[in-house]
């Protein structure tokens, strides 16, 4: 569309570097990298919330176009002051409450098993513990007790709001787990919904979104309990995870999205053209150091396989490396043709590590 990028980021070797028509290396939390960032723009938007929030409020009020309003990101930032939000604004959640280190009782008063989460800094899983009992290790920060819900599926639903407050969303995507690391590993779209679930998660999404005032993607993350329920999680106000596979398996992908409704464009078609399973590459187990890649060839020998390394150049376990993505017909076919490329491909850091 010929938009001359401008990107921040913290690693001298950052997979954006070599792709942004600038880049400028810096702290996320550096607000003179951040003004120098701004200030050569002509309007700012983010895909990650750890950023000053304060520092970007600052050059707001000083003229500067920043996309959605930065205190959508401060709210965000802080998962207890988000999930207040939501409260207010009636969208069904998990019961929660505020905790503080020094409360050595609270988790035991709210009652077991529970779900503690940092209120700030947490991705990934990273800053999330299930607590089952007093002896468990708890977090010790000021954090977030979830009551701990029975999860059928996770779904996420992308939701994509103008300027004006026009919404539009993708059909709502089933997110697949690690039970140990819970990090994201696989996303099927469509997911397979009952149509009273699939409306209602949409309708859940497009609300919380509607409460926070973001304006571009949003990643809208949500749980089908077993007693068939709809509850909302947590909101990313930015491309998510689960929607790397509208690349590929949509009319518009969720990335055009997100410039498009920063730059106060029309939104562009959602439709689905295929079915899509995504699957996340993370840095093998085991490994660690410089990035190596394996399997390669094998991946992309089988149908409907598209595949994305980011070029990140350090490599340790569990890191996002990359993610495939499977097209087909059917969500049966993809979820085959993603799995055997999965299998086929290695990334691991040249080390081997105890
Ligand atoms: N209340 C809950 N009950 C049961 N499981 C939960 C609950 N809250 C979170 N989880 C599990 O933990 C995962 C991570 O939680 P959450 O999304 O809040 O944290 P996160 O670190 O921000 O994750 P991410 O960056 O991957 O989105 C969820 O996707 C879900 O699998
Ligand atoms: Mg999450």
């Amino acid at each position: 569309m010929d938009i001359s990028v401008a990107v921040l980021d913290p690693a001298v070797d950052a997979p954006c570097s070599a792709l942004a028509d600038r880049f400028i290396c810096g702290g996320l939390d550096d607000p003179r990298a951040i003004a120098r960032l701004v200030g050569c723009s002509q309007v700012t938007t983010y895909e990650i919330e750890h950023i000053d929030a304060a520092a970007l409020q600052q050059l707001q009020c000083e003229g500067h176009r920043l996309v959605p309003d930065p205190r959508v990101l401060a709210v965000v930032q802080d998962k207890l002051e988000q999930r207040q939000l939501f409260a207010r604004a009636g969208l069904p959640g998990p019961r929660f409450s505020g905790c503080t280190p020094a409360d050595e009782a609270a988790p035991a008063d709210f009652g077991f098993p529970c779900v503690q989460k940092a209120r700030r800094g947490g991705y990934d899983g990273r800053g999330v513990v299930i607590l089952r009992g007093i002896s468990d290790q708890r977090i010790d920060r000021p954090s977030l007790l979830e009551q701990y819900v029975s999860i059928k599926r996770e779904l996420a639903v992308l939701v994509v709001r103008a300027a004006d407050g026009g919404m539009v969303s993708y059909q709502p995507a089933e997110m697949k787990f690690d039970p140990y690391s819970n990090i994201c590993t696989h996303v099927i779209a469509p997911a397979d919904l009952e149509p009273g679930i699939r409306a209602e998660a949409v309708r859940i999404a497009e609300a919380a979104v509607e409460a926070l005032g973001g304006v571009g993607v949003h990643g809208v993350e949500l749980f089908q309990t077993r007693d068939g329920r709809v509850l909302l999680n947590e909101v990313a106000p930015r491309p998510h995870n689960s929607g790397h596979y509208t690349i590929e398996a949509c009319v518009t992908s969720q990335f055009e999205q997100h410039l498009r409704a920063v730059l106060g464009l029309p939104p562009g078609a959602v439709e689905t053209l295929a079915a899509g399973v995504m699957v996340n590459l993370l840095g093998a187990p085991g490994f660690s150091g410089r990035t190596v890649v394996e399997g390669v060839r094998g991946a992309l020998a089988l149908p409907g396989v598209a595949l994305h390394i980011y070029g990140k150049r350090h490599c340790v376990a569990g890191r996002k490396m990359g993610h495939l993505t499977a097209v087909a017909a059917g969500a049966d076919a993809a979820m085959q043709h993603a799995q055997s490329a999965a299998a086929s491909l290695v990334i691991r850091g040249e080390n081997r590590v105890a």
